[in-house]
């Protein structure tokens, strides 16, 4: 049967949700507060561009090349190589990422549902949004529903296919995230005190500038491109071999760029507009701006308009996580699409009440010193999806040959400036990108 293909602004939609997500609104402002503001995006977009880009782009041409799932896309293209493995090993992450991301969705939702029955209107107690946000993380009903609920969603959307069901919602929702966050803003511009915020993501401080700084940087763009996950890889099978894969990429990593900006232009300013300490830390979204929402004129209109940009960013990196686990069973094992999506649901669901409950009845349960979710969160943030980018950049760079990775690039040949900049690309993807990912991993362990 033929593969269904996205449209190519579908294609675009589709990609740039699945890497605009928590990453860029929950996590990028207060990693960038922590780490000195202007200087640390100056540093983000060169990983972005010698590291990032070459491992994103290899993961298109891996997957457009093979036309196929992420467990069967090495095999497909090097049968000899033992790629089965490989395939086998990425599929195993985006199940994994996925059960912990539905949980902070869950946690998402709860808020959002919150901002509905106007709880942050009025003013707020100080400690009362931390006192709420502690005791629902660790109760055992209300949080699990949510990530039910949170996942039912994202399985509502995959199980209809790739263009009724991921390509529709990327096209409704995408632009309409994008105007919610610049409405958040505009208005969080206009807060008095604001300016000391812009200057703060305007004027680069390289004295604080550290070796922590540069790994923060390579750990929030690969966790923001959603790389070494098996997604890209995915989307890019559905990609038309008439699109050009470097106008994709460059599309998708900058739409991600923008989104994670506009997000710090929404967050930073109205921190120091209320004296709040930017480096607050991965409590900014769920303690500090409720709190936050209480203070300001139609403050709980903008948590409904918030909590609700955050719920769309979330499920269209959830949809493209499902997919990826669902794929290799429909392609590979035959499953219908229903029966594959309900079968990597259950799986990614069971693991994730076994996340929410390390919030609460199993937070005495630990693995090497870490509670379930931050065990699964570090296993996969910190090593198998470094190892699945380096995998793909060592396979596309010294397994591929080189003029089937020309001709991916370039569609063969007719595409001039692909043409022009393939020598570039060829030095980030065989030694630039590789050996970055190993000195990280090396700084790391050494740490
Ligand atoms: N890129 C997504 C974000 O920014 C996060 C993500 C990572 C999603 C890995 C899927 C897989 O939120």
């Amino acid at each position: 049967m033929e593969k269904e293909k996205f449209g190519r602004f579908g294609a675009l939609l589709a990609l740039a949700g699945s890497a605009v997500g928590l990453g860029n609104i929950w996590r990028f402002p207060f990693v960038t507060g922590e780490n000195g503001g202007a200087a640390f995006i100056i540093i983000y977009i060169f990983v972005m561009v010698l590291m990032c880009f070459p491992i994103m782009l290899s993961e298109f041409i891996i997957g457009r090349r093979s036309g196929s799932n992420a467990m069967g896309a090495f095999d497909r293209l090097m049968p000899s190589t033992g790629g089965k493995h490989f395939g086998a090993f990425i599929c195993i992450i985006p199940i994994l990422v996925l059960s912990y991301y539905s949980v902070i969705g869950g946690w998402i939702l709860e808020y959002f549902f919150k901002a509905c029955t106007f709880s942050f209107d009025g003013v707020i107690e100080d400690g009362q949004i931390e006192q709420f946000f502690t005791s629902f993380t660790s109760s055992v009903i209300p949080p699990v529903f949510c990530h039910t609920l949170f996942m039912v969603a994202t399985l509502m959307i995959v199980i209809r296919g790739v263009k009724s069901g991921i390509e529709k919602f990327s096209k409704v929702m995408m632009p309409a995230l994008f105007f919610i966050m610049v409405i958040i803003a505009v208005a969080s511009c206009m807060l008095p005190g604001a300016d000391r915020g812009i200057s703060y993501l305007l004027h680069p401080d390289f004295s604080k500038v550290t070796e922590k700084t540069v790994t923060s940087a390579i750990g929030q763009a690969f966790f923001s491109l959603t790389l070494g996950v098996g997604t890209m890889m995915t989307y890019a099978a559905y990609i038309k071999k008439s699109d050009n894969l470097q106008a994709m990429a460059v599309r998708t990593s900058l739409a991600d760029l923008i989104f994670a900006l506009i997000a710090g232009v929404a967050v930073i300013p109205a921190v120091f507009s209320f004296n709040i300490n930017p480096e607050g830390g991965p409590g900014l979204v769920f303690q500090t701006f409720p709190a936050l929402f209480s203070k300001i004129p139609m403050g709980n209109l903008v948590a409904i308009l918030f909590f609700f940009a955050i719920i769309i960013a979330a499920i269209s990196s959830s949809i493209s996580l499902l997919e990826a686990a669902s794929l290799p069973l429909i392609e590979e094992k035959h499953y219908s699409r229903k029966r594959a999506t309900l079968t990597m649901f259950f799986i990614s669901w069971t693991i994730g009440v076994l996340c929410s409950l390390s919030f609460g009845p199993l937070s005495s349960l630990t693995i090497f010193g870490n509670n379930i979710f931050s065990f699964i969160d570090a296993l996969c943030a910190n090593a198998l999806m470094p190892l699945a980018g380096l995998i793909c950049v060592v396979f596309v760079g010294w397994r591929m040959k080189k003029e089937d990775v020309w001709s991916e690039f370039t569609n063969d040949g007719t595409l001039k400036q692909n043409v022009r900049i393939f020598p570039f690309l060829w030095v980030c993807i065989r030694y630039v990108a590789p050996l970055t990912i190993l000195c990280v991993a090396l700084i790391g362990w050494l740490n």
